[in-house]
């Protein structure tokens, strides 16, 4: 019998905040195209949309944006707590470790909009102090006449942001923000599903998020377009990963059959952001090489680029280091996983599945 692995076509829940169809590389957030709320929406108005199910009216989103506001700065305690964590530990792994001890009373279950507008307003500001710390450089308290966006640019830089970087950045974020029930959603419904609070179930997200083969791979892609260097290198690279059984980051989907419409819509984005850039120049040579040598190698997997990989230009674009490629999706998807606990608490039944067992059985013995 061949081994049930990766869940690959369980329906783990019924939900209204996306829709991911991998045939036809369609992205839909609650009635909206996510392609199309990248290029017009901002931060704000698409978490809005994720945890209400509409946009919101101007009065609304200013009411809104005031309170996301009032979330940002670190309660003391979890500032003493990152400040004790060793220098080198993953930026991942602070941001974790910081979350979960946000659970505080505040934090009882049932999770609440509140709860998800604190971690969502949070979130960025703890990255922000962890790469500041990681690099002993001083800290900068959030600037509260910018947006999400904007100051969580201010934050890791400690200077005001250019606008088209915060613009492109604001289109990552929003179509980072959701993507049905990938790895850390699900682990994150799972935890909550048991009535666990909502800080435990978005570290336990921000666990699944750390690994390459989800929230990891963009830095991967960076190195490997690093280590191609050259057009003219990218042929005998790729060749030689696909001989050996090797994976090509920012490549393949498990949902996507057909272009990732999250890579298309950051692919005009970054062009944009980076007319004669020959760093992105190289990344397009290397998209169209990798798509014909997949189909070679690996004829009707329908392999093409994911959203790491023009996640990882954007973030080259806006001079983002590497260590923050990670942090930065787990600020976006934030917004995703939280809705989902609010859709999960909703219609709540713990997720239980079952596993089939293929181990030994007990020796018969005479008693
Ligand atoms: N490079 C080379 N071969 C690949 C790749 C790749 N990037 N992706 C899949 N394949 C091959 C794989 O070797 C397998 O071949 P075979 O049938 O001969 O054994 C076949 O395609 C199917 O692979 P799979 O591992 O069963 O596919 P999956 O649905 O389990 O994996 C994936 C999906 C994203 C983990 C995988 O495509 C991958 O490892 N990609 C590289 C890492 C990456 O870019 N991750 C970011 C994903 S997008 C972010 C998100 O939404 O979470």
């Amino acid at each position: 019998m061949a081994k049930v692995t990766g869940l690959e076509g369980v329906v783990a829940a019924e939900t209204d905040i996306s829709l991911v169809d991998g045939e036809k590389g369609h992205l839909i957030y609650r009635g909206y195209w996510a392609k199309d709320l990248a290029l017009t929406c901002t931060f704000e108005q698409a978490a809005y949309l994720l945890w209400h199910g509409s946009l919101p009216d101007e009065e609304t989103l200013a009411k809104f944006t005031a309170q996301l506001k009032t979330y940002r700065a670190m309660p003391e305690h979890i500032k003493r707590i990152m400040d004790a964590l060793p220098q080198d530990m993953p930026l991942m792994s602070m941001m974790q470790t910081a979350i979960s001890a946000m659970s505080t009373g505040a934090f009882a279950w049932p999770p609440t909009e509140a709860q998800a507008m604190q971690l969502t307003a949070v979130l960025p500001t703890i990255a922000a102090y962890g790469y500041r710390k990681q690099n002993r450089l001083p800290w900068h308290e959030p600037l509260d006449h910018l947006d999400h966006t904007s100051n969580y640019l201010y934050m890791l830089s400690g200077k005001l942001p250019e606008a088209p970087h915060a613009k492109a950045l604001n289109a990552y974020l929003i179509l980072g923000m959701e993507h049905g029930m990938n790895a850390s959603t699900f682990s994150g419904r799972a935890v909550s599903s048991t009535q666990s609070d909502m800080a435990s179930a978005v570290s336990a997200a921000i666990g699944a998020m750390k690994g390459p083969l989800h929230g990891g791979a963009p830095s991967e892609v960076i190195a490997m377009l690093d280590e191609i260097g050259s057009k003219s290198n990218a042929e005998p690279w790729i060749r030689d990963v696909l001989s050996r059984g090797g994976r090509l980051m920012g490549f393949g989907h498990r949902v996507y059959k057909t272009k990732d419409p999250r890579a298309e819509a950051l692919r005009l984005v970054t062009e944009r952001l980076t007319a004669d850039d020959p760093w992105f120049d190289l990344a397009i040579h290397v998209e169209q090489t990798a798509i014909r040598l997949l189909e070679e190698y690996k004829p009707g997997r329908r392999l093409y680029t994911n959203v790491e990989f023009f996640a990882a230009s954007i973030m080259r674009a806006i001079a983002l280091p590497t260590p923050l490629f990670t942090p930065t999706f787990t600020v976006a998807r934030v917004v995703g996983w939280t809705a989902h606990l609010l859709e999960q608490a909703s219609v709540n039944r713990i997720f239980r599945p079952q596993s089939v067992y293929t181990g030994p059985m007990p020796q018969e013995t005479n008693t």
